[in-house]
C-alpha cells in the first residue's frame, strides 16, 4: 500500500493508472476509521481495480466552536486496517498541501438550498466546506467512482447534486449505514460517549424504525410522528435537535401523497455535549 501526502505524487500515480486503463474508486474520510468506513472501502474494491482512501480532517467544514482540534486522529491504526483490506494508496495531505493559498480562498463550492436546512441550519458553512474539499479531492484523485455513506445522508445528497450540477464525470455510490448491535450508527464521535450513553443513544434508531414502520402502514401525520419520536428521545435523556420526514432526492418536506419508498427520516440530537445524527430510508424490507 502506498502512502502519499503530496498532490504531485498523486497526479503521477493517477497518470500511470490511466495509462494502464485501471478504474479508480475513491473513499474520502477524516480518519479514525471504524467498520462503517471499512464497509465503504469494501464496496469501492468491488467497483474498481484501484482504491484510494484519503484521510484529511478538513478545517473548512468545522465551525469555530466545533471539535476540530479534539477530532480523534489514529493514523497508525487506520493505515493498518486499510492495508489489511488491500487498498492501493492512502492520501494524507497536510493543510499546506490541501489549501496552499490558505483557507480564505477566492473560490468555493456551494449547494445553497440543500446546505441551509437540517444540519446546515445549526452548522452554517459546514456543507460549503464539505463541497469545496470534496471538489478539490476529486480534482486531485480524478476517480471514476467515489463512495460515500448514507450515515451522512444530507452530505451524500449535497455531493450528488454538486456532481450533477457541475457535470463532474464521477459515479457517486451510497452505502447503507453500519450500526452497533443496539442500532446506534457507527461514528467517530461515538468515542466521546460513555458506555451508558451509548446505550441511551440507541433510542434514536429504535424511533427511526418505529417511525418508518408507521409510514409504511400508511400514517401521514408527519408532525405527530416527529412529536412522539422527539418525546421518546427526550425521555431517554437526549436533547432532540430535529426530527424530519423528507423526500430522499432533494430533502424537501414530505407530502401526504408521497409514496413511502421516496421518503427518508432524518434526526439529530445531543447527548451531553456530543451531537449525534442518524437517518433511515423508508423502504419496505
Ligand atoms: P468521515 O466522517 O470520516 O466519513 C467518511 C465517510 O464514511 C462518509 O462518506 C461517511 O458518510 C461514511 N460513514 C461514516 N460513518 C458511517 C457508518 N456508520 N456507516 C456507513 N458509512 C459511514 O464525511 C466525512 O468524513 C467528511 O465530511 C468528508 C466527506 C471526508 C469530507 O471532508
Amino acid at each position: 500500500m502506498l502512502h502519499i501526502s503530496k498532490v504531485e505524487q498523486l497526479r503521477a500515480l493517477r497518470a500511470r493508472w490511466r495509462s494502464q486503463n485501471q478504474q479508480v474508486a475513491f473513499v474520502p474520510t477524516m480518519g479514525n476509521l471504524h467498520s462503517g468506513h471499512l464497509k465503504l472501502v469494501r464496496r469501492a474494491k468491488q467497483m474498481a481495480d484501484i482504491v484510494i482512501v484519503s484521510i484529511y480532517v478538513n478545517p473548512m467544514q468545522f465551525g469555530a466552536h466545533e471539535d476540530l482540534d479534539a477530532y480523534p486522529r489514529t493514523l497508525e491504526a487506520d493505515m493498518q486496517a486499510l492495508s489489511e483490506l488491500g487498498v492501493s494508496a492512502v492520501f494524507t495531505p497536510r493543510t499546506s498541501e490541501m489549501y496552499p493559498r490558505g483557507l480564505d480562498m477566492q473560490t468555493s463550492v456551494e449547494v445553497p438550498a440543500l446546505s441551509s436546512i437540517l444540519c446546515g441550519a445549526s452548522r452554517p458553512g459546514h456543507f460549503k466546506g464539505v463541497a469545496t474539499v470534496v471538489t478539490k479531492l476529486f480534482n486531485m484523485v480524478q476517480p471514476d467512482v467515489a463512495v460515500f455513506g448514507k450515515k451522512d445522508y444530507q452530505q451524500l445528497q449535497v455531493i450528488r447534486n454538486m456532481v450533477a450540477d457541475l457535470s463532474m464525470h464521477i459515479q457517486i455510490e451510497g452505502v447503507d449505514t453500519e450500526r452497533e448491535a443496539n442500532g446506534l450508527a457507527k461514528s467517530s464521535r461515538n468515542g466521546y460517549l460513555t458506555p451508558q450513553q451509548r446505550e441511551q443513544a440507541a433510542v434514536i434508531y429504535a424511533q427511526l424504525r418505529q417511525c418508518a414502520d408507521a409510514i409504511l402502514k400508511g400514517e401521514r401525520d408527519f408532525a405527530q410522528l416527529a412529536h412522539s419520536a422527539e418525546q421518546a428521545i427526550q425521555e431517554a435523556g437526549l436533547q432532540p435537535e430535529y426530527w424530519q420526514v423528507r423526500r430522499q432526492a432533494d430533502l424537501s418536506p414530505a407530502q401526504a401523497e408521497d409514496a413511502a419508498a421516496e421518503l427518508v427520516i432524518l434526526a439529530a440530537a445531543k447527548l451531553g455535549t456530543t451531537r449525534l445524527i442518524d437517518n433511515l430510508e423508508v423502504a419496505a424490507d
